[in-house]
């Protein structure tokens, strides 16, 4: 049931036209601040694997690898998934790869899964199935990455944001919560960040 005043539904995003279009307001050619702050601050553990989800053109993933981990990026656009081939082509421990996330989750388990503008990409009512592809996805003792944006929910269009009950209802299950903090931020997203470091058991 929709009550008055409530946002209407949102549209489903073509992500794969929104690169073809050239219209990626979310790409800032750049790693996420917080992730670089957080890599600074903990090595990573030799033979490190990390995966990616939703990494568009792949400057996440790009520095996950050069910090060390046999990275894998994954993207549902193959033209986000071409353009990252691009631009950081040849290294040995970064691999880019089409996939839907939600759908089909890679195969194999990681140490680290790093989050940063898929979960508030995908529809409110995929949350529960990004919860399942993360939990099939991490190794027992694996960590999860995760920068959220703390903005409404509701919304006509991404991003769609988050709260500190929902995620615990989401995530708590499987993992455990190690670390919430303020992450430096890109210049148009200040106060809107929170950061996450969850553990497998
Ligand atoms: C807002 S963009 C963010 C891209 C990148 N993380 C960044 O910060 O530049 C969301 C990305 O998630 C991808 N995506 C959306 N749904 C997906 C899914 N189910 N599986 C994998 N990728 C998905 C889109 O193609 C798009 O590249």
């Amino acid at each position: 049931m929709k009550f008055k005043g409530s946002p209407p539904d949102p549209m489903p995003t073509d992500w794969e036209e929104r690169y073809l279009a050239e219209d990626t307001p979310w790409n800032k050619d750049l790693p996420a601040p917080g992730l670089v702050d957080w890599s600074d601050r903990n090595p990573t553990p030799r033979g490190g694997s990390a995966l990616v989800p939703g990494c568009g053109i792949g400057h996440d993933a790009h520095h996950l690898a050069s910090s060390g981990y046999l990275t894998t990026a994954l993207d549902l656009s193959p033209t986000a998934i071409g353009l990252a081939q691009e631009k950081y082509p040849g290294i040995a421990n970064l691999h880019f790869r089409e996939g839907d996330f939600l759908q089909n989750p890679p195969k194999e388990k990681f140490d680290l899964v790093f989050e940063h503008t898929l979960f508030c990409a995908i529809d409110l009512d995929r949350r529960q199935d990004y919860a399942c592809s993360l939990k099939d996805s991490l190794k027992p003792g694996g960590l999860f990455l995760a920068i959220h944006f703390f903005i409404p929910r509701e919304q006509e269009e991404p991003p769609f944001g988050t709260n500190l009950e929902e995620i615990t209802d989401l995530f708590s299950p499987f993992l455990e919560l190690r670390e919430q903090w303020t992450p430096r931020n890109f210049p148009n997203r200040e106060g809107e960040e929170q950061m996450f470091l969850w553990g497998m058991p």
